[in-house]
């Protein structure tokens, strides 16, 4: 199948901006290629914040990365956080915005974490419901992102690579494939990270997660506090070679240290260079 999304900018490989780079990231402008920022992060700003963040988008592209959307509740999603997100993509002109494949609430009550939905034929018509509303209103791609999930919950139909093929049929939506996310689940489920991405929709991959993660009490966690496993890197690889895709961003958001952060940064850049011409 063709690939979807060649009319977005190729931006390269970026990284998950955290508010204790601001310091040093013009250190590392000919290193990083642009910004991705939690969304949320952006909408408690005050002005004068919002006119920093305006600043460095001259710099640095800045992609919006929602966490609050909600788009696997039944009952809709977060529309203040949807008003809130369309507002600063169209401030810092971004290209495309994210959120997750998951529940963060529900009757209004926040969960504070990235719920795993049940891979089930309900999911798929709340959340390709929930994204046709929002993605409707919005003027960039709002692209869709796998979570970790350390457990299915019992209600399975289908596997996650069918749930998420479903969604994009019926939407056309682009993914945020998270690539430790997925290698961290096939770690714990006992699964293989090659079947999954054969069973995959690739050709809807718009943006990459690289990140890494640790062990504990016989889970591998994605805690996003150490430098990317050889092996997320081989399937990063495996990827790059089938699909153009539009970006890569090095996610760090324990033990953060922006030299160690762009050494990752570099690693990434090996890869687009050999293959992202
Ligand atoms: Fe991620």
């Amino acid at each position: 199948m063709k690939y979807k999304f060649m009319h977005l900018p190729r931006l390269g490989v970026g990284i998950s901006y955290k508010p204790q780079f601001a310091k040093d990231i013009r250190k590392y402008i000919k290193d990083i290629d642009f910004l991705e920022i939690i969304a949320e992060q952006l909408f408690e700003s005050n002005n004068t914040q919002i006119k920093l963040f305006q600043e460095l988008s001259k710099l640095f592209t800045i992609v919006p990365h929602a966490v609050s959307l909600s788009l696997g509740s039944v009952d809709g999603i977060n529309h203040q956080a949807s008003i809130k997100l369309k507002e600063i993509a169209k401030k810092l002109n971004s290209p495309w915005v994210s959120d997750h494949i998951c529940f963060t609430e529900s009757a209004g009550i926040s969960i504070g974490h990235l719920s795993p939905l049940p891979f089930s034929m309900d999911s798929v018509s709340t959340l390709i419901n929930n994204f046709r509303s929002l993605q409707d209103t919005f003027h960039v791609p709002i692209i869709l992102e796998n979570i970790a999930h350390l457990f299915f919950i019992p209600i399975q139909e289908m596997s996650e690579a069918e749930f998420i093929t479903k969604i994009v049929n019926s939407t056309n939506c682009g993914l945020l494939l998270d690539v430790h996310n997925l290698y961290a689940n096939c770690l714990n489920h006992g699964t293989d990270p090659i079947g999954f991405l054969n069973a995959f929709p690739i050709n809807s991959i718009v943006q990459l997660h690289v990140s890494g993660g640790s062990w504990l009490q016989g889970y591998y966690l994605d805690t996003h506090a150490a430098p990317v496993p050889i092996e997320v890197w081989r399937l990063v690889e495996l990827i790059l070679q089938e699909v153009p895709v539009r970006g890569i961003v090095v996610e760090r958001d324990d033990d953060i240290n922006l030299e160690l952060l762009v050494d990752d940064v570099k690693k990434a850049k090996i890869l687009w260079s050999r293959y992202c011409k």
